[in-house]
């Protein structure tokens, strides 16, 4: 008896936080896909060296960029958003950082120094037209596989993957 109540307590917990996922992914566009190991070293490499403010990944997912940022800036504070909850409960548990489980379309731009993100083509567009306007000169934006349409990067690199997955870095002028 007790263990059919047992299970039936995880099916619906397992049910709740699947459907969640499934819910923000319809929501937003795009569910937590991670950066694969490969994109991350690419990143690691194309991350510029000299960072001097706010540094903001925009869609968290499930936290796969953070020790690759970390490793690169280690003085630097990381503003994580990321609006799917369970994501967002995750990374803020697994790497003790602050997520902000808001829309990120909604953040403050003014103090960013550089932006990451890994997002799909109809997000991107609205980065280029709702966000870029709004960040300060000098800022860099790094990203990969869907580029910003109307902006020329300063570097594209491509991952040793299957994919050759492109991964960008723009500067705001
Ligand atoms: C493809 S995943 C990338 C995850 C992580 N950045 C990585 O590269 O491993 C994109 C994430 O962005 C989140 N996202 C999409 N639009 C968002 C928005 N407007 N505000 C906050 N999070 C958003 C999604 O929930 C998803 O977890």
């Amino acid at each position: 008896m007790n263990s059919l109540i047992i299970t039936t307590i995880l099916l619906i917990v397992a049910g709740l936080i699947t459907g969640s996922i499934l819910f923000w992914t319809l929501c937003l566009g795009i569910g937590p896909t991670p950066t694969s190991r490969k994109v991350r070293s690419a990143i690691r490499d194309i991350l510029p060296n000299n960072v001097s403010g706010h540094i903001m990944e925009l869609g968290a997912g499930w936290g796969h960029l953070i020790p690759t940022l970390r490793e690169k800036y280690p003085d630097k504070k990381i503003e994580v958003w990321e609006r799917s909850p369970i994501p967002a409960i995750y990374t803020q548990f697994v790497y003790g950082i602050e997520v902000k489980r808001k829309d990120f379309f909604e953040a403050d731009f003014s103090n960013a120094k550089l932006i990451v993100c890994y997002l799909f083509p109809d997000a991107m567009k609205r980065i280029e037209t709702e966000i870029m306007p709004e960040l300060p000169k000098g800022c860099w934006v790094v990203t990969h596989t869907f580029s910003l349409s109307g902006s020329k990067p300063v570097q594209v690199i491509k991952a040793r993957d299957l994919y050759k997955t492109p991964v960008y870095l723009y500067q705001v002028h």
